[in-house]
């Protein structure tokens, strides 16, 4: 078991949605906070309440993940002023819902760069830090859509599953380094998530009485990093047909191409 208990906690993404509820849960086990985004304003409020939550240290860095520099110069700020990172959390994505044939190649090329070569490239800088000490925990916000793929989130799927592959292979190299890397597969979440990846608000109002309470699934999180679970796959019917979709892919693929499930 491991406790976030003074333990120093960066998390991606943590302006909205799932990063900032997870602010919130890890501050409540008492850890200090290094919270990313590029919204500075929202940034900060996070790190204000979650400074009232846990009484130790947030700090809101803003940054664009997708930029080179600024990872360097999140990096530098890391050494400088923070100390050893014990758990990084790969939680920033977006996501763009539209046809395999129509999507714009600028929307396709950023998806790639925050979902996949981003994660891929912080994940190095502070994995390498924690190879040095031994230890470490490593969390990736991937996608029940990594596994169980729909109409109209081919690309957003790819990149998902890019992260699950990633993540396993990441998983075995660092074992050996008690470094521990956990896969977080989310079904819809209760976040503005949706308010990019489908403006028309289509998907939104489909998936409204089924999405996941963020802080929920925070929580359910913050334990699985607590008990060094290899994978969390939410919600559990969604996983069953993942893995049905393993052994029966062409009867899974007629049932979600039904307007019933299929919902974008
Ligand atoms: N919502 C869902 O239905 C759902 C389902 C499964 C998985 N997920 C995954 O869950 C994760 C969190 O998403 P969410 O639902 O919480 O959505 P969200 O509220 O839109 O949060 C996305 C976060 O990513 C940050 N971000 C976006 N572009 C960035 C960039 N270039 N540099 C730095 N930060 C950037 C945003 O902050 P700024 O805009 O301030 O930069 C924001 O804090 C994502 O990886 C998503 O793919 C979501």
């Amino acid at each position: 078991m491991q406790h976030l208990t003074n333990k120093t906690v960066l998390i991606t993404g943590a302006s909205s949605g799932l990063g900032q509820a997870l602010a919130y849960a890890a501050a409540g086990r008492g850890a200090n906070l290094v919270l990313c985004a590029r919204r500075q304003e929202k940034l900060q409020l996070v790190a204000a309440h979650a400074r009232a939550i846990s009484g130790r240290h947030a700090y809101a860095v803003r940054i664009d993940l997708t930029q080179p520099a600024q990872l360097n110069a999140l990096m530098a700020f890391i050494k400088r002023q923070v100390g050893p990172i014990d758990v990084l959390i790969n939680n920033a994505g977006i996501g763009y819902f539209e046809r395999a044939l129509d999507l714009p190649a600028a929307k396709l090329e950023a998806l790639f760069q925050l979902d996949v070569i981003s994660l891929i490239q912080l994940t190095q800088k502070i994995g390498l830090t924690m190879a040095g000490l031994r230890r470490g925990t490593i969390v990736n916000i991937a996608s029940q859509a990594g596994k169980l793929v729909t109409p109209k989130a081919s690309a957003y799927a790819a990149a998902k599953a890019a992260v699950i592959a990633y993540s396993n292979g990441l998983r075995m190299e660092l074992r050996p380094l008690h470094i521990h890397v956990l896969t977080v597969n989310p079904g819809p979440i209760a976040t503005d998530f949706a308010t990019i990846a489908d403006p028309s608000g289509q998907y939104a109002r489909a998936v409204a009485n089924i999405a996941l309470d963020p802080h929920r699934l925070a929580e359910r999180i913050v334990q699985a990093i607590e008990h060094q679970r290899r994978e969390l796959n939410v919600p559990w019917p969604m996983t069953v047909a993942a893995q049905l979709r393993q052994l029966f892919p062409a009867i899974v693929d007629r049932i979600i191409m039904n307007p019933v499930f299929n919902r974008k």
